[in-house]
């Protein structure tokens, strides 16, 4: 039968995400590192001043009144803002604009699946260059390819480690393309390599609303980067990519950093506890500066997910080759990753 599609689309892999259980069920849910902490009550209290005028007209397309908050937050000019449905949103923005079979996406494995998902719709050419011993980066390698888009991960998924800023720099240096470095996870990590945004024109850093700020159901994310970058993604992007209520939700998020900086601060504190408490158990557990740790069990890892599952406890295992010995867990609260602790020591 002759495809409706594109025989990219026909041939690729579809993204799987992980298994998002209906709400109320009763399940300990550690497997997409959402924020165990709820929204900042402040953000929720905007909520009662939805009115029907705004919800009536079309939003404001650049999503000012968040851009203004994460600008007053960050101490980045809010031209230097662009506001995504989800950094997922700015990830795709980017490839469409930079990106197909002549010029390609670039970065190293394993890292955060999307990115061989949104080069395999493009299509645009994926080369995927394996970390070194320790996810030291392969920085030769990833210079030598020069992308017009190279994408990294810091804090990295599925394992959680952060690229030396140094290397960073060292990369966007090197680079005649793009540097897209990729900080959903920073909100838990030591350091942002925020400040490399002021010694080089073709860095952008994505950030989203979904860890650090507990609001993955809002789906808020955005770029930051100099304006003149902007400008290509802005012509790329949906006019009214944020809905009404996003912009007003995570404008008052943003404004409340003193409930984030708390939350960050239990689940860092939380992420040291259970790593601990995971390697008493014999586990191997790599060093995360995210809200989630890669573990590897002494029995088999698949075994350990399901048995977790039967028992109301839902971690993330990958099928894919190199991780398929290995879970990741998100930081749950203290009582979630006791509750975890007890089931593990009780299953194996
Ligand atoms: C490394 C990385 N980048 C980006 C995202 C996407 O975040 P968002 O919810 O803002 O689309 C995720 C989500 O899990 C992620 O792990």
């Amino acid at each position: 039968m002759v495809s409706f599609f594109r025989s990219n689309v026909d041939a690729m892999a579809p993204y799987v995400p992980g298994e998002q259980p209906l709400p109320g069920t009763n399940i300990i849910k550690l497997n997409t590192n959402e924020n165990p902490y709820p929204p900042s009550s402040k953000a929720m209290s905007v909520l009662q001043r939805v009115d029907s005028e705004l919800l009536r007209r079309y939003p404001d397309p650049y999503a000012n009144e968040f851009r203004q908050a994460v600008s007053d937050a960050l101490g980045v000019p809010r031209e230097w803002i662009i506001v995504g449905n989800g950094s997922d949103e700015i990830l795709n923005v980017l490839i469409r604009a930079c990106c197909d079979g002549a010029r390609k996406v670039v970065y190293p494995m394993p890292t955060y699946v999307l990115y061989r998902t949104l080069s395999a719709i493009q299509p645009a050419e994926a080369v995927e260059i394996p970390y070194g011993e320790d996810f030291k980066l392969p920085l030769e390698e990833l210079v030598a390819e020069n992308g017009a888009v190279t994408l990294i991960a810091s804090p990295n998924s599925p394992d959680g480690h952060a690229v030396p800023i140094d290397d960073l720099r060292s990369l966007a240096g090197r680079l005649s393309g793009i540097l897209a470095i990729d900080e959903a996870y920073v909100d838990f990590a030591e350091e942002s390599a925020l400040t490399l945004l002021n010694e080089f024109e073709n860095i952008i850093l994505l950030r989203t609303l979904s860890k650090g700020y507990s609001l993955a159901g809002l789906r808020l994310g955005f770029g930051i980067a100099n304006p003149k970058l902007l400008e290509a993604l802005f012509k790329v992007k949906d006019s009214y990519n944020i809905d009404a209520i996003a912009c007003m939700v995570g404008a008052a998020a943003m404004r409340d950093q003193v409930y984030i900086q708390e939350c960050a601060q239990k689940v860092k504190s939380s992420r040291t506890k259970l790593a601990l408490s995971l390697k008493q158990l014999g586990f191997k557990v790599w060093n995360s500066q995210a809200n989630f740790l890669l573990v590897q069990p002494l029995q088999q890892a698949e075994t350990v997910y399901q048995k977790l599952k039967s028992r109301g406890i839902l971690v993330r295992y990958f099928f894919q080759p190199g991780l398929d010995d290995k879970l990741r867990i998100t930081v749950g609260t203290d009582e979630q990753n006791q509750t975890l602790i007890d089931k593990l020591t009780d299953l194996l």
